[in-house]
């Protein structure tokens, strides 16, 4: 069973969840979310931009679950920011989905006008006092988005999903200290470095200890920062591996190295 967390609206939400991006629409990502989902994911993140919300709430549908046993998150992108546009976008995607309702709705990225996606958040705080979504967050927002959102809205955002991987961390911790402060859960976009990391010593060595995967010791990382971390695979054996990291925890000492590993160098 995966633990779940706590919005701050009060809903709850798994400790961690599946990541669809690049999974193509159609047969790779209805068979990776209906692995996932028999591995034991209860969250699945997608986007209008993926392009496979069909495919995710096939998955979901044909899946033996409940709808309520899943959480389904999808985002509003760039593209569609604008108040009429957000319900449009939004009604595009339930519909690709075809689900009656959407855990968690996102701005995707702030774009570069405050009013424009000010503007969208007004559409997202609608759509979720219809109960249309069952809760409303943002993407790649950083401190001086969330300030300003937090001053212009009397919902704040339930979760701000960011890059987060200890190649980043340095970047990213006062983000997410930011939302700690806030009540805001941050969910960990690319906690495995899209895997480009994973020889890397310190890893390695720290994996070793605990006769676990690189993967798991990165996921895990992510898990003890507070953060709900969303890995993608395509690959039954590494769905599964990858949720396999709530039976083991790691010391104060390999979280600081970890931590130290961000040099301000871009590893993606
Ligand atoms: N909000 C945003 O702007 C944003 C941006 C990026 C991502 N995201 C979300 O975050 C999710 C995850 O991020 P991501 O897709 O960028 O990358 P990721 O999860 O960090 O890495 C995915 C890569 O890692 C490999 N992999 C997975 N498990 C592995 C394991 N146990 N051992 C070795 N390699 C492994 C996968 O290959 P195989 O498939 O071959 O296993 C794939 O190449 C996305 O899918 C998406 O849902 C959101």
């Amino acid at each position: 069973m995966i633990p779940n967390l706590k919005l701050n609206n009060g809903i709850e939400i798994p400790a961690i969840g599946f990541g669809t991006w690049q999974l193509s629409e159609g047969e790779e990502v209805e068979q990776s979310v209906s692995i996932a989902l028999k591995a034991g994911y209860r969250l699945i993140d997608t986007a209008k931009i993926y392009g496979n919300e069909y495919g995710v709430g096939k998955a979901v549908r044909e899946s033996s679950l409940e709808r309520k046993e899943v959480f389904i998150t999808t985002k509003l992108w760039a593209r569609d920011l604008g108040f009429d546009n957000a319900f449009e976008a939004f009604e595009e995607s339930k519909n690709n989905l075809k689900l009656e309702y959407i855990d968690l709705y996102l701005i995707h990225w702030p774009g570069p006008s405050p009013r424009v996606w000010l503007d969208s958040w007004r559409a997202l705080a609608q759509i979720y006092q219809k109960g249309d979504a069952r809760a409303v967050g943002v993407s790649n927002f950083e401190v001086s988005h969330l300030e300003r959102l937090l001053d212009n809205t009397t919902l704040p955002p339930a979760v701000n999903q960011i890059e987060f991987h200890p190649f980043v961390y340095k970047k990213q911790a006062p983000i997410l200290n930011f939302c700690v402060a806030n009540d805001i859960v941050v969910e960990a976009y690319s906690p495995l470095a899209q895997a480009r990391q994973m020889n890397h010593p310190v890893i390695l060595e720290i994996a070793e200890t605990y006769s676990k995967t690189p993967a798991q010791v990165l996921l895990r990382w992510a898990i003890q920062h507070g953060t709900i971390p969303i890995p993608r695979s395509s690959n039954s054996q590494r769905i599964r591996e990858n949720l396999d990291v709530f039976d083991f925890e790691l010391q104060e000492e390999q979280m600081l190295r970890l931590n130290n590993l961000s040099t301000g160098v871009s590893v993606l």
